[in-house]
């Protein structure tokens, strides 16, 4: 895989429009878009359609997370969009995942076209061991993501996404082609919502498929220089200075 190919550029942003501007300046330099709650809430389909027709891929973000019945209907609406990567929550269940992976294949199957690849979502990078004790869960952040990225495993998901310091230990666990997307991704040191961050020389290092690029490169002063400055860093194998 290309370095380039392992950047997923997060398209948390309000309008339409502005998704199409940042696709047309980004598509030659990320691998993928990811459009999640905010703006497939504001445009729904036509921005999946806009980026497939520039050719590039697109993750779902929607963290589904709901009986297993309306997961796998919401399932089988992004394969007929043609996404080619989405996500539920496992702690939505085991069963809940199952339902969706196979939702997904018979779809993909009867209308001929590829299955989207299905990951889940272990402990989001914004919770650390505090907040899952706040929320009566005593198990620390790598534990619980262990336990659930195997439970993903079992369930026939592709793959799941982790924090930074989990990447090494689900590598191990669950095998080479096991997909792991990493957000929290930081170029330094910023104290923001993302409590458990990573840069993306490391996160790759350890062994991250992709990485989610959001703030870091949008807020920065010139992204696309810092798109191929990680791509490069990433191919090189060294620290992001
Ligand atoms: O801007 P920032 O880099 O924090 O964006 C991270 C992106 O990754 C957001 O779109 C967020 O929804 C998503 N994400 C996350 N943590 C997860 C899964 C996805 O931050 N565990």
């Amino acid at each position: 895989m290309e370095p380039k190919e392992k950047l997923i550029f997060a398209l948390d942003v309000e309008h339409f429009q502005e998704a199409q501007e940042l696709v047309m300046e980004f598509k030659d330099h990320v691998g993928m878009f990811k459009v999640g709650k905010q703006l497939f809430t504001h445009c729904g389909p036509k921005i999946v359609d806009f980026i497939k027709l520039k050719k590039s891929k697109v993750f779902l973000d929607l963290k589904y997370h709901d009986i297993p019945n309306t997961v796998a209907k919401a399932a089988i609406e992004a394969a007929k969009l043609g996404v080619d990567m989405m996500n539920v929550h496992t702690a939505g269940g085991f069963t809940m995942m199952k339902e969706a992976q196979t939702a997904l294949h018979d779809t993909a199957k009867g209308l001929h076209v590829r299955r989207p690849k299905i990951i889940g979502v272990t402990v989001l990078t914004s919770i650390d061991d505090q907040e899952l004790k706040r929320m009566g869960i005593e198990m620390p952040v790598y534990e619980l993501t262990k336990r659930l990225a195997l439970l993903a495993k079992e369930a026939g998901l592709d793959g799941v996404v982790a924090g930074g310091s989990e990447i090494e230990m689900i590598r191990e666990l669950c095998g080479k082609d096991f997909i792991i997307v990493t957000p929290g991704v930081r170029i330094e040191e910023k104290k923001d919502d993302q409590k458990r961050t990573i840069t993306p020389v490391d996160a790759v290092r350890k062994g991250a498929t992709y990485i989610v690029l959001g703030r870091a490169v949008r807020d920065s002063k010139n992204p696309r220089q810092l798109l191929a400055k990680i791509s490069e860093d990433i191919r090189r194998g060294v620290p992001h200075k």
